[in-house]
């Protein structure tokens, strides 16, 4: 078997679409400053394109859970690996995580969040692959919603590789023949 990653959406169009919700939440965010929440390690790569595209005072916080083994199905568990440094109470907070897929990290994370009284809270993804959904998620930026394909790039990982890939793209396996 050989591994090869085909493009499903190119480094210009993910630019683009970042600059673009970049305006969005500068346009509806206006006179506040905003707390970008990334979902590590998936979300990070995209946490600091948007940030830059943000014209308003931005702080930022990390998180990690877990979904995920080395596999390509979710598990179903959800586990919080590290929590926030600070406090989100009054603070208008923005989730930024790299998909949405069946929900359930998401719909977890957000209880958990909300119960720490943010003055709001939304959630920005880069990719959503709605068809996949198991429990609902209320998404107030996508970037891109996308079949129901296993991607890569833009932090996104294939048993921890390719997060490092500029554009979005989908594992593919050829048979060698010999
Ligand atoms: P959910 O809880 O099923 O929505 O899964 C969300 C997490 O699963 C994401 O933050 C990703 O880390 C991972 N994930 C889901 N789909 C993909 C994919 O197509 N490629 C890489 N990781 C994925
Ligand atoms: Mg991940």
């Amino acid at each position: 078997m050989t591994e090869r990653v085909e493009t499903m959406i190119s480094e210009a169009d993910v630019d683009r679409r970042i600059q673009e919700i970049g305006e969005a939440i500068t346009r509806d965010y206006a006179g506040k400053s905003v707390h970008l929440v990334c979902v590590l390690k998936g979300g990070s790569f995209f946490m600091c394109e948007l940030a830059k595209r943000i014209d308003l005072p931005v702080s930022l916080d990390f998180m990690s859970v877990s979904s995920y083994g080395g596999d390509t199905k979710s598990s179903g568990v959800v586990r919080i690996i590290k929590d926030l440094d600070d406090p989100i109470k009054d603070k208008d907070v923005i989730v930024v995580e790299d998909i949405v897929d069946s929900g359930r990290t998401l719909s977890y994370l957000l209880e958990l969040l909300n119960d720490r009284k943010p003055k709001s809270l939304a959630l920005c993804t880069l990719l959503d692959k709605p068809s996949r959904r198991v429990v609902p998620v209320n998404v107030n930026y996508t970037g891109f919603e996308i079949p129901d394909e296993f991607v890569v790039g833009y932090g996104l990982d294939y048993d921890q590789r390719y997060r490092n890939l500029p554009y979005i793209g989908v594992v593919r396996f050829d048979e060698v023949k010999d």
